[in-house]
């Protein structure tokens, strides 16, 4: 799938729900209204779904959320997909809060799955429950050390954020370093109302990594995941530092990507409004697999540019007002 920017559509995200046991600050309002279940779409619908894309050229799939692993029986989905890995399907990836991984690594192995990004944004336990406005440190940690034990290689993703985790990089990279994983500091995208304002939180991320460099050498790496991150290697730790920079440093021209929410919404950009509805589509007994193909071919050829993000106080309002559990980041 080529689109109209001639970017190869290689690269699925599936929020599997809007749902999440955390409320982190830059995500989510205390106070959530999630999707109606009626409007959900059953595991087997989302894996029909996903067979459609893999058969118009996806390789790789992410399972998102909300938190992916609170949707009940997910691990049939997980299955499902992760038995096509090594076939017609290159990878399948989750990105995970962690809280729930010390009862289902060993399951997400065992599924297929070889590496998850786990969104922790500190490592002080006081830190952490202000941030998840209720997260227990000790839970997450408990599902990263499960997740390693298991086998899976692991980023911990951590988003920037200005007076709250922005003095524990060093400490982060050294704690990465020691128990063998990779880091990938985040920029703050404006989605969704929060319960404040984000122009308090944006950190840019050229001023990290120039702390960073004042304590650590890193050296320049091809090292790719499909992903819109930079890696460099850390000489030190030998682990990598990844940076994700969609407001100092734009990606979209070499964006890979599309997002599927669990209702079956398709997004063609993270930034923007552009839908398509899918869930007609599947639900229509008049349409087969190949109709559903061309709704995908159809939508793709309406993939926008970019995103359009701000950070700004004149422009206090987000820039699109889904919040990102719903899109699938
Ligand atoms: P890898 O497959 O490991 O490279 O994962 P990833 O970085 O694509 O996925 P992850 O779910 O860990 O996302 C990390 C951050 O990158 C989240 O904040 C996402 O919202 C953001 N992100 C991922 N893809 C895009 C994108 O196409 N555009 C923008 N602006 N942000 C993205
Ligand atoms: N800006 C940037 N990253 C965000 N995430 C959630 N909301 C935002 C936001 N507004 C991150 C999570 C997770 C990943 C999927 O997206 O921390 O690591
Ligand atoms: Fe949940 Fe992830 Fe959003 Fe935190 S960032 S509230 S863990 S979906």
């Amino acid at each position: 799938m080529i689109d109209p920017f001639g970017r190869r559509i290689s690269y699925l995200r599936v929020s599997v729900t809007d749902r999440c046991d955390l409320r982190c600050v830059y995500c989510m309002a205390e106070d959530m209204t999630f999707l109606p279940k009626a409007e959900v779409l059953s595991l087997e619908e989302l894996d029909r779904l996903c067979g459609a894309f893999i058969g118009l050229g996806v390789e790789r799939i992410r399972l998102t959320g909300g938190e992916p692993l609170v949707r009940k029986n997910v691990m049939s989905l997980v299955r499902s997909l992760g038995s096509r890995v090594g076939k017609d399907l290159r990878e399948l990836t989750l990105t995970t809060n962690g809280t729930q991984l010390a009862k289902m690594a060993g399951d997400l192995h065992a599924a297929g799955v070889r590496r998850l990004n786990v969104s922790l944004d500190t490592l002080d336990p006081t830190v952490f429950a202000a941030v998840t406005r209720w997260g227990k440190l000790e839970q997450v940690l408990d599902g990263v050390f499960a997740a390693k034990a298991a086998g899976l290689a692991i980023r911990i993703n951590a988003v920037a954020l200005k007076g709250v985790n922005d003095h524990e990089y060093d400490r982060m990279i050294a704690w990465c370093g020691e128990h063998g994983f990779d880091l990938c500091l985040i920029e703050t995208m404006p989605l969704g109302d929060i319960s404040g304002d984000r122009t308090d939180q944006y950190l840019p991320l050229s001023v990290a990594r120039d702390r960073i460099r004042a304590v650590w050498t890193l050296d320049e790496t091809d090292y790719r995941t499909g992903g819109p991150a930079r890696y460099y290697t850390v000489r030190e730790t030998g682990r990598r530092v990844g940076f994700i920079t969609p407001m100092t440093h734009n990606f979209c021209e070499s964006c890979n990507r599309v997002r599927l929410t669990c209702t079956g919404t398709l997004y063609m950009c993270l930034g923007q409004e552009d839908a398509a509805d899918l869930r007609a589509v599947l639900r229509d007994p008049a349409v087969s697999d190949e109709g559903l193909k061309e709704a995908i071919q159809d939508a793709i050829a309406r993939k926008p540019k970019g995103h359009d993000f701000v950070i700004d106080r004149r422009n206090a309002r987000p820039a699109v007002a889904r919040h990102m559990s719903v899109t699938g980041g």
